[in-house]
């Protein structure tokens, strides 16, 4: 897995979306504002056609709902056009290289979205590609997802900076993405995870030398105590090979509503989805009035708009 946290790929006059960590927290201000205005004037009728004749291609070596139909419903609402496959369709799925699609979907294309299981893969596109790339989920890391989170949390609760969040579970890509998040936006992190399954230490060493507020521990209890937002993910992610490990370490770290209760009483949860009720989560906790899951899997969509105008027009 590449885990360096150094720019991923040289400085160039094209802006990728690989990891929060390459962008500053300006500019991740700057997306949050334009999807919130994206959002408003959706809700009022509908956008400008921003990116009239773009095209966008969305490769996926995993399945996705959330992330392929909030980026084609994106990309078709601000004039443009999307192609999806799945990586098997193309050659790439008999073995040409990666620089190679990288280099060809350039001349055809203004912008590849990437789903994949190596980040090494992402990163490889992004050096070779002369357009943008943006990171659709790696096992590293989903850096639109807690875009849409940060968003979500916005609007139920207000400005995130100087919040705590509650992260319980896996130390899994999703996690990672918030680690970066919490310093670029100045909030504290509390993680609960079992040792085995922290995140990495260079995520977190990244964020601690950038003074994130960020903290690991075991207890679930402790990390939500008090906190304005809890969330969680899926105990098993795509790709992941010891599932039943995993489920038997992560028992002990379901968001149920005894948990909920230590949390502020005007905290909110956020999962990115899919979820499995019972295990990570209670029905009742996700499906009661403190969720705003379906929210977040909405913001996806104003988020990925604003992403893609920051990427092909700098916003
Ligand atoms: N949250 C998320 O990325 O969902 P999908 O896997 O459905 O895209
Ligand atoms: N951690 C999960 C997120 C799915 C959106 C996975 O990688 O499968």
């Amino acid at each position: 897995m590449t885990t360096s946290l150094k720019p991923a790929v040289e400085a160039s006059a094209v802006r990728h979306f690989l990891d929060l960590a390459d962008i500053s927290g300006s500019d991740l201000r700057l997306i949050l504002t334009c999807a919130a205005k994206l959002k408003s004037e959706r809700q009022q009728g509908r956008n400008q056609p921003l990116l009239a004749g773009k095209k966008l291609a969305m490769i996926f070596e995993k399945n996705s709902t959330r992330t392929r139909v909030s980026f084609e419903v994106a990309i078709t609402e601000l004039g443009g056009q999307s192609l999806p496959f799945n990586s098997n369709e193309l050659q790439l799925g008999r073995g040409e290289t990666i620089a190679d699609t990288a280099r060809v979907l350039s001349r055809y294309i203004d912008a590849i979205m990437l789903r994949c299981h190596g980040h090494d893969k992402l990163v490889e596109l992004a050096a070779n590609a002369s357009v943008p790339v943006i990171n659709g989920l790696t096992e590293y890391s989903h850096p639109c997802q807690i875009m849409a989170d940060v968003l979500t949390f916005e609007e139920h609760v207000g400005p995130i900076a100087g919040k705590t969040i509650a992260w319980i579970g896996d130390g899994n890509n999703v996690a990672q993405s918030w680690i970066m998040a919490s310093s670029l936006f100045n909030c504290k992190l509390r993680l609960a995870c079992p040792p085995t399954l922290n995140p990495l230490p260079e995520v977190l060493a990244w964020a601690k030398a950038r003074g994130g507020d960020v903290e690991v521990m075991t207890s679930p209890e402790d990390a939500v105590r008090g906190a304005d937002a809890v969330i969680t993910d899926t105990w098993v992610s795509m790709g992941d090979a010891h599932a039943e490990t995993q489920m038997k370490l992560l028992a002990p770290y379901q968001v149920n509503s005894a948990l909920m209760k230590l949390a502020a009483s005007s905290a909110i949860f956020l999962h990115c989805l899919p979820a499995h009720r019972g295990e990570e989560v209670t029905e009742d906790v996700i499906d009661g009035p403190q969720s705003k899951v379906f929210d977040e899997a909405e913001n996806r969509l104003h988020v990925q708009k604003a992403i893609l105008l920051w990427c092909l027009r700098g916003i």
